[in-house]
């Protein structure tokens, strides 16, 4: 039977424009028209794994104003159990402003806004899916994961962490993590070790495992992916595509891994379906516009 999934954490409102490149500093550029999209990490990986088949709660802080409402109103479409979702009373929501490139490599800035008012009393125990999976990343303030990840762990859900933006852990929060899915770069700035070669990504995903992390899935963007754990390890291809935003590539893979776990497939066939989801999701322009539904992704 498929598992319940429990997302916890941020919204945005993306405001993007597509760049011949990435201004340098001091530079000013002309770009496309600016674009406004649904996004925040913890929002874009709710939204994938709903669209692609997930039992799914998603919990996240918004502000009271146009883009606060915007986010709900986007929210009900999907078919997800937002309410536990706080509204923040004459707060502002999270905004972020991004540039995408002519080769779809995006730059973004984040004002957290309300996602910095997420509060651990804001996630009660009882929303824990106790033989389920909950899915966080590093948008909220600290305090709030490392209370719900010990009160998860506490009831037996398998924690799953994609630390992004990178920010130091905690041993503890590492501790009995179910998973942790960096990228390339994350996984260097977690472990200190330079991941810039096959043999420094080894040692740094086998840090993580010496940490207590059961499974450690690195998203390598183009290249695929990579998965270890105490029984084996993995290397997982891509489809090749043309790429025209990759903003929320990383939080469409972290979506349908979950859902694949939830479902009972292995870690090699998860990330086989991640892989595509994300794959198709590069192709289409935003964050949560681009993120694709099952019948896309379907082998
Ligand atoms: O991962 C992409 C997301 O990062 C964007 O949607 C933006 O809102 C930031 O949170």
């Amino acid at each position: 039977m498929t598992k319940k999934i429990l997302i916890v954490g941020s919204s945005n409102t993306d405001l993007v424009v597509k760049t011949d490149h990435i201004p340098a500093p001091g530079e000013t550029i002309l770009g496309e028209d600016c674009i406004m999209a649904a996004g925040g990490k913890g929002a874009n990986q709710a939204v994938a794994a709903a669209r692609l088949g997930g039992d799914v709660a998603f919990i996240a802080s918004v502000g009271d104003d146009m883009f606060g409402k915007q986010s709900l109103d986007n929210f009900a479409r999907e078919k997800m159990d937002c309410s536990h979702i706080k509204t923040v009373p004459g707060a502002s929501s999270g905004i972020a402003l991004i540039c995408v490139d002519k080769d779809g490599e995006n730059s973004i800035v984040v004002a957290p806004g309300t996602n910095y008012m997420l509060k651990p009393e804001d996630v009660s125990e009882d929303v824990i899916p106790a033989d389920g999976f909950v899915l966080m990343q590093l948008e909220i303030p600290i305090e709030t994961i490392e209370s719900v990840a010990a009160k998860a762990k506490a009831k037996g859900a398998k924690v799953v962490l994609n630390p992004a933006p990178a920010t130091p852990l905690s041993e503890k929060l590492l501790d009995g993590l179910y998973m942790i899915t960096p990228n390339r770069g994350e996984c260097a700035t977690l472990t200190g070790i330079p991941t810039d070669t096959d043999e420094g990504l080894e040692k740094a995903m086998c840090r993580f495992l010496e940490l207590g992390v059961k499974n450690v899935v690195v998203t390598l963007g183009s290249k695929g992916s990579c998965w270890k754990n105490a029984e084996g390890s993995g290397k997982v291809a891509t489809m090749k595509v043309k790429a025209v935003d990759t903003t929320g590539a990383g939080d469409t893979f972290n979506g349908a891994l979950c859902v694949a776990l939830s479902e009972g497939k292995t870690l090699e066939t998860a990330v086989e379906f991640a892989s595509r989801a994300a794959a198709i999701s590069v192709t289409r322009m935003g964050a949560q516009p681009s993120i694709p539904f099952r019948s896309e992704v379907e082998m």
